[in-house]
């Protein structure tokens, strides 16, 4: 992004989607527990989404997003479904299961319409994963 446009960005901020603009869409949000990530799912539950999926590593983790994620759709028009996903990206194994209930899933079902990679941790620290990535 060039000098002018952030700048332009600064003292015109482009308006935020409309409420509804997702309507009837799919969003994966990969990391979706706290953070970005959630904040995210609640804006996709705001617009409208049909259905909202978070990724997890903890069962807990992701059942306290679930019902947050549902409390605030509780109010609206059309309910979207939330789903929780099991996902370690330190594992190899755990990336192939989920892709593979991906595919099952929302294959045959139109597809995803958006994903958003929110995933990851803020290491002072450079550490390896047992994978060794
Ligand atoms: N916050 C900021 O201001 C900011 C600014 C620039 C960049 N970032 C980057 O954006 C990313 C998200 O930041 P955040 O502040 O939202 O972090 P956060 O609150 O710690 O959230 C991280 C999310 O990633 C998931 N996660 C962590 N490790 C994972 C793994 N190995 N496999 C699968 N999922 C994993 C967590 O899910 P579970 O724990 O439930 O599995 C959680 O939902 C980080 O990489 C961060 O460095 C953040």
């Amino acid at each position: 992004m060039g000098l002018f446009t952030n700048l332009q960005l600064k003292w015109f901020p482009q308006p935020l989607a409309k409420l509804g603009s997702f309507r009837g869409q799919k969003v994966l949000v990969v990391g979706g527990t706290t953070g970005l990530g959630l904040a995210s799912a609640v804006h996709f539950v705001d617009l409208g989404a049909s259905e909202v999926i978070i990724t997890t590593r903890s069962t807990s983790r992701g059942e306290a997003a679930k019902t947050k994620l549902e409390s605030i759709a509780r109010g609206k028009e059309e309910c979207p479904c939330i789903h929780v996903m099991e996902l370690d990206m330190d594992r190899f194994e755990s990336v192939v299961a989920f892709v593979e209930q991906l595919k099952r899933q929302y294959s045959d079902d139109g597809g995803l319409d958006y994903i958003i990679l929110s995933a990851g941790i803020h290491n002072a620290s450079f550490g390896l994963s047992p994978e060794g990535w």
